[in-house]
């Protein structure tokens, strides 16, 4: 089993392997997920607010030798821009603030829920989301909250949605995984 929340959701998305063209990291950071997905996918849009994150993610990328990324400044409340017509194979998002960075910048409840719906309408069959959660910070568990209601509503005929969560660790984050169905 996975000692931690972030190898679980790359052992994850490593064992996806339905359909590998496009990919989303909805939250570059320190680029450690656009880089798994640059490895394993065709092609990579990855978003972030700040420019140091996107920053390092090209540096990250660039000394492992991809060129298959695409890095956004916006928003990925504002995605729906920068998608094409390509359906997407798979998007990760990793919420909160970027390690040692400024804590206020983080992930918000109304962004991060348009940016999963923008995903939701281009999501191929067979494709997956995959969330990891944070309470721990200011307003973490709002936007936990503000997430979980909105993904309870979904059809289950549609989609599977799934928790993967410690019961003995407290406020430890935790992943929410999405496959669209049909
Ligand atoms: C926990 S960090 C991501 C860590 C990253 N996945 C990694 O592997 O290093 C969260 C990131 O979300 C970014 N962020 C916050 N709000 C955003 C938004 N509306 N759109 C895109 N990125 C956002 C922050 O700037 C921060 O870099």
């Amino acid at each position: 089993m996975e000692q931690n929340i972030n190898a679980f959701i790359h052992h994850t998305i490593r064992r996806h392997e339905d359909r590998r063209l496009l990919a989303i990291d909805a939250t570059c950071g320190n680029g450690h997920d656009t880089l798994l997905l640059a490895e394993l996918y065709d092609q990579v849009i990855g978003f972030d607010i700040q420019p140091v994150a996107l920053d390092a993610t090209a540096k990250r990328l660039r000394q492992a030798g991809y060129d298959n990324v695409k890095l956004v400044l916006d928003s990925h409340a504002l995605m729906e821009r920068h998608l094409g017509e390509d359906s997407i194979d798979l998007a990760v998002f990793n919420l909160g603030y970027l390690p040692h960075c400024d804590k206020t910048i983080i992930t918000t409840p109304d962004a991060t829920m348009a940016a999963v719906e923008t995903i939701l309408r281009h999501l191929a069959i067979r494709g997956l989301i995959a969330i990891t959660v944070y309470t721990g910070h200011p307003g973490g568990q709002l936007e936990a909250d503000a997430l979980t209601a909105m993904l309870k509503s979904l059809d289950k005929h549609d989609y599977t949605v799934i928790v993967h969560r410690y019961l003995n660790r407290r406020q430890a984050p935790f992943a929410i995984l999405i496959e669209r169905m049909q």
